[in-house]
């Protein structure tokens, strides 16, 4: 059975790798993504689309006002109007929205890459499938109409509203941007084409809105659709009671793409077919290959096809039979989905990250993103590390933030703050993560080879130096090294993983500490296996040293303090009077191998008796109390909130491979199972948010409404919950040499079955647990033969089964 399949409002159909939702009333909106940033966008429960081609600050295609209420269009919707017998219309949206009338039935299907409505309205029942085909540009509306009722007149109503390409131009000029917008027609016989341009865009990129039935009459003017003297809404357009549509061509004004499709009379038991189209290229003569294309059905169907064995294939890399229904849902399917997606459109657009900045990438996101594709996807992952690496600077240190269009780079907003420092302190060492994870997945050390240029330019704009991908991941070592502050702890800069906490120049961050612990241990297989012993000693001193400083400095008692500020006062120390404790101070010693067992067991202990709720772990506590210039961002929010108290479920899963390291099975399930979306089906009144992806942030037990979440989807969220449900909890872990298998399971799981996919042979690795363990491998046999340690060596091309048992 999939989990939560008696939720309120939906449950997850693993046989098609969906989600289905079971009424338009959700708490709040619940999304999809469809295509990718190249052209695609998110199309929301009841159809909303707001999509873009290459970005959705500087080419937006649709308007898709997200703060509006659920109520309102946005962006792209479906009329169906039914002749009633005295002549008039009754028309209605098989999506609800705008028309909100009552629907008989009404399901969205979430699924890999499209979203299928289905609907009823008195004896229609419409099912509308939507996709980007992985290989064109185009978002495909594929209507099917059925008439389950008697026989009835059906006219079609596709509408899109387009959004000027530059968004916030669209939000903060209602002068220029009018003026410029215009939609004309192309006709041909019965067939018609709207194309929507502004102005300085006509000879280079329209959009357009097309489908595959005679056009009977179409208007490209909001007002006139509407119906401006009658005071005419999207709930009820004045010309869906008329006839036919106005037939405007506007060169101002709000443009919009309605077409009228005549259907005719369906007969009882009919189903019509339909397919609308809206895409952007160059001219419309560019567009007609596509056009004609997709105004056949089997090609939209082979489209379909195509996009299914993608994702089979895709995610196909990995997956896993577990005692946990939840937990299987969401490591087969909805994870590597959501990590796919944050690869894909970073932070730039979501309902939470509204894209009209010119924010681009983050150097740090990213990073981390790659390592929720690494194992899918590990050509393409290297070719966002390279352009991360482009964006390092010569003395190690990286920019904050990027466009990858332009490669334009930014050190964030915030840094125009000139009291703070200007550079991060931990961007730089994340990338070594990824770089060590490519290498690890695909066996590719060569790769160190490869040059990249680092980030400063010469008054020309030309980088002044490029180095070796080794030498771009030495320098952030060496960067993280010499910027030390009093402690011999490395400096804050304007914050480091954390983005809340900005203290004045001169603090220290133990985050960013440990991180460089961890750094160092990626790094001592890349040495040996690229003949850099001298480096190797090297760092192995700076890791012996940074360790006792940490131990020797930041110890408070029963868990590790998390920053010194510029004067050297502690923060996260029992002595605060609020942001005691902070989980990334505890979890991040153990990921860095600096605490020892005892003081790692007591800051774990630590961690459940003040971080721990029922809804997931807190990032610190007490929350602040009230806005303090000093501490920073952090204080901007109310206690329980986001970074302040709130439970910020990037860290989560740190906290959960600290435990599998300290070989606590049972508590690291625990803390996935709490944070785990597909659990949350059942307490969706309080969670609200989808519940087939991780959201950024739940409000903690601090805060009034304790236990909502709020920004789905992208979030670091997804990749590390991957890594940590896979690579720590499950064990399958990539290394230089092989496949290790370290499961920490909770006790009372006696079997898993992982199938694995690893440089080009396959696994099926049965773990079993015939004493109620969590960790220790005490036998390893492939293919019937017994294997020393708990390593599957790199195997060539072929289907392997192993079998691994938990010891005592
Ligand atoms: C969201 C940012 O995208 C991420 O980089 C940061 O680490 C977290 N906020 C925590 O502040």
């Amino acid at each position: 059975m999939s989990p939560g399949s008696s939720g309120q409002y939906g449950y997850f159909s693993d046989e098609h790798c969906e989600y289905r939702i079971t009424t338009p009333y959700t708490p709040i909106k619940w999304c999809n993504y469809v295509g990718t940033l190249a052209f695609g966008g998110i199309v929301d429960h009841t159809g909303g689309a707001l999509l873009c081609k290459g970005d959705p600050a500087l080419n937006r295609i649709t308007k898709y006002l997200t703060q509006l209420p659920a109520a309102d269009f946005r962006g792209t919707t479906l009329y169906v109007r039914i002749k009633k017998a005295d002549g008039t219309w009754d028309v209605f949206s098989p999506l609800l929205t705008p028309t909100l009338k009552k629907l008989d039935r009404f399901e969205c299907h979430v699924g890999l890459s499209y979203s299928r409505f289905i609907s009823e309205y008195r004896g229609l029942k419409v099912e509308i499938t939507v996709f980007v085909p992985r290989h064109d540009q185009v978002y495909l509306q594929d209507i099917k109409i059925q008439n389950t009722g008697p026989a009835a007149e059906i006219d079609l109503i596709p509408v899109v509203e387009f959004s000027h390409f530059d968004a916030l131009k669209q939000l903060t000029n209602a002068d220029w941007v009018p003026q410029t917008m215009t939609v004309r027609a192309h006709r041909q016989g019965t067939s018609c084409v709207l194309e929507q341009y502004a102005f300085m865009k006509r000879d280079t990129a329209v959009n357009y809105v097309t489908a595959n039935h005679p056009v009977s009459s179409f208007d490209g003017d909001r007002r006139c659709f509407l119906g401006h003297n009658e005071y005419g809404s999207w709930q009820n357009p004045a010309t869906l009671h008329q006839g036919e549509l106005t037939g405007s061509q506007p060169l101002r004004g709000d443009n919009i793409g309605a077409l009228m499709l005549h259907l005719g009379k369906i007969a009882p038991g009919d189903t019509k077919r339909v397919v609308v189209q809206l895409g952007q290229a160059p001219s419309i003569a560019d567009a007609q290959p596509s056009i004609d294309k997709y105004r056949k059905a089997p090609e939209v169907d082979q489209a379909f096809l195509e996009l299914g064995a993608f994702w089979q294939d895709y995610l196909g890399l990995l997956k896993v039979t577990t005692p946990s229904a939840s937990f299987n849902t969401m490591v087969n399917i909805h994870n590597p989905r959501q990590c796919h997606t944050t690869k894909n459109w970073s932070r730039y657009l979501s309902l939470y990250q509204l894209g009209y900045g010119a924010r681009g990438i983050g150097f740090r996101d990213s990073s981390q993103d790659l390592l929720g594709v690494m194992s899918h996807m590990p050509e393409e992952a290297l070719e966002l590390a390279v352009k991360l690496l482009s964006m390092q600077k010569r003395n190690g240190s990286a920019m904050h933030q990027f466009n990858p269009l332009t490669m334009e780079a930014s050190q964030g907003d915030s840094l125009e703050d000139l009291d703070r420092p200007n550079y991060y302190g931990d961007d730089h060492l994340w990338i070594v993560y990824t770089m060590a994870a490519y290498i690890k997945e695909t066996g590719d050390v060569d790769v160190l080879n490869r040059q990249v240029p680092f980030y400063d330019k010469d008054p020309q704009g030309r980088p002044v130096e490029t180095g070796s991908i080794w030498e771009h991941l030495v320098r952030a070592i060496e960067f993280t090294w010499s910027d030390r502050g009093r402690h011999g702890l490395p400096l804050l800069g304007f914050a480091d993983w954390n983005d809340t906490v900005n203290l004045p120049k001169g603090a220290e961050s133990l985050m960013v500490a440990n991180q460089f612990g961890k750094a160092i241990l990626e790094m001592i297989p890349l040495c040996e296996a690229y003949g850099q012993g001298a480096f190797k000693e090297k760092i192995l001193g700076y890791y012996e040293a940074m360790k006792k400083i940490v131990n020797d400095q930041a110890w408070d008692g029963s868990w590790y303090l998390r920053y010194f500020d510029h004067n050297g006062a502690k923060i996260g120390s029992c002595a605060n009077k609020t942001g005691k404790i902070w989980a990334n101070g505890q979890s991040w010693p153990i990921l860095s191998g600096f605490a020892s067992p005892d003081r790692r067991d007591q800051a774990l202990e630590s961690v459940y008796k003040h971080l721990n709720t029922k809804y997931g772990i807190k990032l610190s506590s007490p929350g602040y109390q009230g806005f303090d210039p000093e501490i920073g961002g952090v204080t901007t929010y109310p206690p329980g909130a986001k970074e302040n108290g709130g439970i910020f479920l990037h860290a989560n899963p740190w906290v959960i491979i600290a435990e599998t390291m300290a070989g606590h099975g049972d508590r690291a399930f625990e803390y996935y199972n709490q944070i785990n979306p597909a659990e949350k089906n059942q307490i969706i009144d309080i969670f609200e948010s989808e519940p087939y992806c991780y959201p950024q942030n739940i409000l903690g037990d601090e805060h009034p409404q304790f236990g909502l979440g709020r920004n789905a989807w992208l979030s670091g969220t997804a990749s590390w919950t991957y890594v940590a449900a896979t690579q720590y909890i499950l064990g399958i872990r990539p290394e230089l040499d092989g496949l290790t298998v370290d499961p920490c399971l909770p006790k009372h799981w006696q079997e898993v079955t992982v199938e694995r996919r690893y440089r080009g042979a396959r696994y099926t690795i049965r773990i079993l647990n015939p004493h109620g363990q969590s960790k220790g491998i005490s036998s390893l046999w492939i293919d019937g033969q017994r294997i020393e340690g708990a390593k599957i060596p790199v195997m060539p091309a072929g289907h392997y089964r192993v079998e691994a048992t938990l010891g005592l």
